[in-house]
C-alpha cells in the first residue's frame, strides 16, 4: 500500500444518505481507471475479501510470484522477515484475510483488511492507527507477473505482511498511522509519505551479515530486491529523518538512493519524538532530487 495518494476522494452518499460505497482512488493524476471495485466498500474503504471469487489461474499466480520471491531471499532479505514468512501460510492459494489475522493478532495485535485497491491517505493513516493494515483484494494479470503498477495483493500481503509480526515494527506502523493523522492536519503528508517510501517500501538495514532489505517494495520485487542489497549503481545512506523528509523519491523505476537503518529500535526511537518543529525546519530547507549526495551524508 503506497501513502502517497494524489487524489482525494469522498465517500459517496446517496439521496437516502445511505453509504453506497466510497468513490475510486487512482495512482498519479487518474489516466488509468481504477482496477478494485469501489462500490463494495465501507466508509473507510475496507471490504470483504471475496475469497471464493479469486480463480484457480489467480491462485497459481499468487503460487509462482511466492515461489520465485521465495526462493532470492537468503542474503537478501532481513532474518525478520525470513523467520515470519511462512506464517503467511500455504503459497499453494492466495492466504484467507481472517485466518491470517487471527495469527497476527495473536502475535502483535494486528489484522489485515480487505481494500479495494488505493484509498486515500486519511483513510489509510486511520486504519494504520488502529493496527489494521489495508491489503488489496485483487491480484494483477499474468502479464503482470514481473511489473505492476498499483499494489496487488501480492504485493500488499508477501511485502508488508511478514514485519506485522515483529514486535518493534509492528508499533512503529501504528505509530506512523498516528503520525499520519497529525501530518494531515499540518499539511505535511508529502515529508511523511517520503519516510514511509524510504523505510516500509525501500528500507535496507545494516546487519552482522551485511545490509539487507526489509522494505515490502523491494521484498515483493523480483528485480529491485537483489539490485538494492548488491548493485553498485544505487547510493546507500544511513538512515536520517531530516534528509528523508527532503528526499524526493521514483515511482516508476529503481531506487537510485536507499537508506540504510542499523535496528528496528533504531527506527522507532529516532520518529518518537514530535514531528512538528521537524516539518517546520525541513519546510525551510530546499528538496533534493532523489540522487542527491550531501557532505554530511553517512555513506554506505
Ligand atoms: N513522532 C511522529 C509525530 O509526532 C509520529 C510518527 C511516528 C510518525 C513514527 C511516523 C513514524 O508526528
Ligand atoms: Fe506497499
Amino acid at each position: 500500500m503506497a501513502a502517497l495518494i494524489d487524489t482525494v476522494t469522498e465517500a459517496v452518499v446517496d439521496a437516502r444518505g445511505v453509504n453506497s460505497g466510497v468513490a475510486p482512488v487512482t495512482y498519479g493524476h487518474g489516466e488509468r481507471p481504477p482496477r478494485g471495485d469501489y462500490a463494495q466498500a465501507r466508509a473507510d474503504y475496507t471490504c470483504e475479501q471475496d475469497w471464493a471469487a479469486y480463480s484457480a489461474a489467480d491462485h497459481d499466480l499468487y503460487r509462482r510470484l511466492y515461489e520465485r520471491q521465495a526462493a532470492q531471499l537468503g542474503g537478501l532479505a532481513c532474518d525478520e522477515f525470513i523467520d515470519a514468512i511462512g506464517l503467511l501460510g500455504s503459497p499453494a492459494q492466495i492466504p484467507r484475510f481472517d485466518a491470517l489475522s487471527e495469527k497476527l493478532q495473536r502475535a502483535t495485535g494486528w489484522e489485515v483488511v480487505a481494500v479495494p485497491g488505493l484509498i486515500p491517505e486519511e483513510a489509510f493513516f486511520s486504519l494504520l492507527s488502529r493496527r489494521r493494515f489495508p491489503v488489496t483484494g485483487w491480484i494483477r494479470k499474468p502479464e503482470e507477473f514481473d511489473y505492476v503498477v498499483e499494489p496487488d495483493v501480492f504485493h500488499d500481503l508477501f511485502g508488508h505482511v511478514p514485519l506485522l509480526f515483529n514486535p518493534m515494527f509492528a508499533d512503529y506502523m501504528q505509530a506512523y498511522g498516528a503520525g499520519g493523522l497529525k501530518a494531515s492536519r499540518l499539511e505535511s503528508c508529502e515529508q511523511l509519505a517520503r519516510l514511509y517510501w524510504y523505510t516500509v517500501e525501500f528500507g535496507l538495514i545494516d546487519t552482522p551479515d551485511g545490509l539487507r532489505a526489509y522494505g515490502a517494495g523491494i521484498l515483493s520485487s523480483a528485480g529491485e530486491l537483489r539490485h538494492s542489497v548488491t548493485s553498485r549503481e544505487p547510493q546507500r545512506l544511513g538512515f536520517d529523518l531530516d534528509r528523508i523528509m527532503r528526499t524526493r523519491y521514483k515511482i516508476d523505476s529503481y531506487q537510485s538512493t536507499y537508506f540504510v537503518i542499523d535496528s528496528f529500535k533504531q527506527l522507532f526511537d529516532a520518529t518518537a519524538p514530535d514531528f512538528k518543529p521537524i516539518y517546520e525546519r525541513v519546510a525551510g530547507l530546499h528538496e533534493l532530487t532523489a540522487d542527491e549526495r550531501l557532505p554530511t551524508d553517512r555513506v554506505f
